[in-house]
């Protein structure tokens, strides 16, 4: 399984600021992504197109915008299309980030529709699921995981694999410094495996990344866990240096 080496930038730097972190993280890695490591970077609107042309520094190096609407076209101000974002240069989109779940209220069938036109329209799509704290407690896990997966993932097909991946973002370990336990990283991983075996047919094609205070410090041990297949980072993201160390952990 290929691995995904993601950041996300969330309401971070400007289009200036973000051709340079590239440019710095493309000189640290070599111009190049480790072998069998692609990298991702999930930045704000502003600056996907600096972005995309700063990544050309780093072979292995992809661009993503961080939400999108789900129409081609039309009257829906302040939004951005799935044409658009392509456009831009970039080629990958994050869905249903829990801050855009919980923060600005996006429902699970919103975020499938999202999913689906983004497929359509030759996105890769990067899909965001996890529980709260309060779910977690009432042992709400896997019934949780379920609903988000199957609604997200309704009408989507075998052919899109290869454009989709998923990403577990426990939500209390988001910028919270405290990143989920081992085993409960593992025990959300093989129930993503079963949902996305049992939603496809298929055994596993999907990468599945764990996201949630990853920095350089313990980017190595969550790797090695079964099932993972990637980390999504926020914080560390932002520097050349602690992301590129993430990269290689
Ligand atoms: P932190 O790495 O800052 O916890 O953020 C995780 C995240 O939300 C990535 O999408």
């Amino acid at each position: 399984m290929r691995r995904l080496m993601a950041a996300n930038w969330k309401m971070y730097k400007t289009s200036a600021e973000a051709k340079d972190t590239l440019l710095l993280l493309a000189e640290l890695l070599g111009n190049r992504s480790p072998e069998g490591r692609e990298v991702l970077v999930f930045a704000p609107f502003t600056a996907l197109e600096a972005s995309a042309e700063a990544m050309r520094a780093l072979h292995g190096g992809h661009v993503g915008a961080q939400n999108m609407y789900p129409a081609m076209e039309g009257a829906f101000t302040g939004e951005i299309s799935p044409a658009m974002i392509l456009a831009s240069g970039a080629s990958w989109v994050l869905i249903g980030h829990s801050e855009r779940r919980h923060l600005l209220g996006e429902s699970d069938e919103f975020i499938g529709r999202k999913v689906r036109l983004a497929l359509q329209t030759g996105l890769n799509v990067m899909l965001c699921v996890g529980e709260t704290l309060e779910e977690r407690e009432q042992g709400a896990l896997a019934g949780v995981l379920q609903r988000q997966i199957s609604l997200a993932l309704e009408g989507i097909e075998k052919e899109a694999m290869p454009h989709l991946a998923v990403a577990y973002e426990p939500v209390w370990a988001i910028g919270t410094g405290k990143s989920a336990s081992s085993a409960d990283i593992e025990e959300a991983h093989a129930l993503l495996n079963q949902l996305l075996e049992k939603h496809f047919e298929t055994t596993r094609e999907i990468p599945v990344l764990y996201g949630g205070s990853v920095k350089p410090e313990n980017a190595h041990s969550i790797l090695a866990l079964d099932n993972v297949d990637g980390v999504l980072v926020g914080g560390a993201s932002l520097q050349a240096e602690s992301f590129s160390r993430i990269v290689t952990a």
